[in-house]
């Protein structure tokens, strides 16, 4: 009977106990121990790029023909809205007409970059046709930018895109990248001579899960086989894009780069196997397929029983000037048999929460800045920030996400700028407007803006720095 018991013991320890020790022994989920830490020991290079961050659906306002409008008036199957409590976008921030007011906002904060997207359902109201009055209005805003001292960087597609081309099929198709590149190539045209920094895309990969796997952005499908067609498409797009902007004039002198979010998905408990093998299958679907295929030139997306999906872009290792990396948090897998359950994130128990199902994980932006250095290029932080209503912890947040930056460089990552989401409030998608991101309060009723006060502490490092 012992006997059995030991040999059980031993199996045991041989299949389970001594793999997950190994593992907790080399992969261990990264904790420092802030009591230890000082929070004034950080310094930036000379030249380093501070700004902020925001994109054209958040903060304009006045969207009335592209994929959030649509989705903003439709129900789920159970009838409710799409946007949180039937909120709509409208005219959001109205920075359409207010941004000389907010550009007077990031000289007070000393910033010298405002990443911002421009609008393709304004620019291209039908395929191909232009509309030189908004064209108009972009160049304006750059001149403006440029002439209070700050760099404007540009995002080409920010989550958002023109209904015609959501009803062509948007990346779902392949020949439909074609639409995309016309659009480029008139923004490049019109704006190239004064944007030095171009991001094609804004996290592809948050986009398709949210928008072909799980739903709950426009247009709400859940398919994972179209996903990982999609996000391969997307992809393939950036070369596109990459490549034709080098092609035209002036476009060997501008830096072009695509937006990664390298969102952990970690292990919700270190001793059980099941979690990390879940955790490591989704991270590789989430941001290994885009390591791979910007360093391989091979995209994969797999996961067991729902797609499988390998495809060569050859090109793509070449096709990046910079790569922009947007960080927020990690979250954990917690095994389940039922695939649904399986699925879902959650937070960290022992970590500060803040008010999206993100806690504050600084250590996670080293970790990712780490991640994302094998792509050997030069990074940019496109977006940091924090969802934060009372303003209780954003203060906290800002010194420890930038010391965590500040010792990456130390270490030897080539960060080369900071941009913090967001400039102020504004329309977090399918969440509506109670998520307040924003190093400005905006009171939504009056349109003013107020500096708050955890903000001060960007205010006083970009000053500092
Ligand atoms: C990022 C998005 C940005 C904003 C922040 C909070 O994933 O790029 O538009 O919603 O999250």
């Amino acid at each position: 009977m012992y006997k059995r018991v030991i040999q059980f013991l031993a199996v045991l320890a041989l299949i389970y106990l001594i793999p997950t020790a190994y593992l907790n022994y080399t992969e261990q989920v990264e904790h420092w121990d802030w009591d230890e830490i000082d929070l004034n020991d950080i310094s930036f290079p000379e030249n380093f790029i501070w700004g902020v961050s925001s994109a054209a659906h958040q903060v304009e306002g006045y969207h009335t023909s592209n994929n959030w409008a649509d989705w903003e008036n439709q129900v789920d199957e159970n009838r409710n809205p799409r946007i949180a409590r039937g909120e709509k976008c409208g005219i959001a921030c109205d920075h359409w007409n207010r941004y000389p007011e907010d550009i007077k906002l990031m000289q007070d904060l000393g910033v010298k970059s405002y990443r911002f997207s421009v609008s393709w359902s304004k620019i291209m109201p039908e395929p191909g046709v232009v509309n030189h009055a908004v064209m108009s209005h972009y160049i304006a805003m750059c001149d403006s930018l440029l002439a209070a001292g700050i760099e404007p960087m540009i995002t080409l597609h920010h989550f958002c895109h023109p209904m015609w081309f959501e009803e062509m099929g948007a990346f779902e198709k392949e020949e439909n990248i074609e639409h995309f590149l016309r659009f480029a190539s008139e923004v490049f045209i019109a704006l190239g001579s004064r944007v030095n920094y171009w991001c094609t895309l804004n996290e592809p990969a948050v986009f398709v899960i949210a928008a072909y796997f799980d739903g709950h952005f426009p247009p709400g499908k859940q398919d994972p086989e179209l996903a990982a067609e999609v996000l391969k498409n997307m992809y393939l797009a950036h070369v596109k894009v990459y490549e034709r902007i080098k092609s035209m004039e002036g476009g060997d002198r501008v830096h072009v780069g695509i937006v990664k979010n390298m969102h952990q998905i970690d292990p919700m408990n270190d001793w059980n196997l099941f979690d990390r093998l879940l955790s490591r299958t989704v991270n590789k679907g989430f941001n290994g397929s885009f390591i791979s295929t910007f360093t391989k030139g091979v995209y994969k997306f797999r996961f067991p029983t729902l797609v499988d999906l390998e495809a060569e872009i050859p090109n793509a290792p070449y096709s990046l000037d910079f790569v922009g990396l947007n960080y927020y948090s990690h979250n954990a897998m917690d095994f389940s048999l039922n695939l649904d359950e399986a699925l879902k994130t959650r937070m960290y128990p022992d970590e500060t929460p803040t008010d999206m199902d993100y806690t504050m994980y600084p250590e996670g932006f080293y970790r990712a800045i780490k991640e994302i250095s094998v792509l050997n290029q030069p990074i940019i932080i496109t977006e940091n920030g924090v969802a934060d209503a009372d303003d209780d912890i954003r203060g906290e947040f800002i010194k420890k996400y930038l010391y965590a930056v500040s010792k990456a460089i130390k270490d030897g990552y080539d960060v080369r700028g900071y941009h913090y989401w967001s400039l102020m409030d504004n329309f977090e998608w399918d969440l509506g407007y109670d998520e307040r991101f924003g190093l400005y309060e905006v009171d939504f009723e009056t349109q003013k803006r107020t500096l708050r006060e955890g903000s001060k502490e960007y205010q006083r490092i970009v000053k500092a720095n």
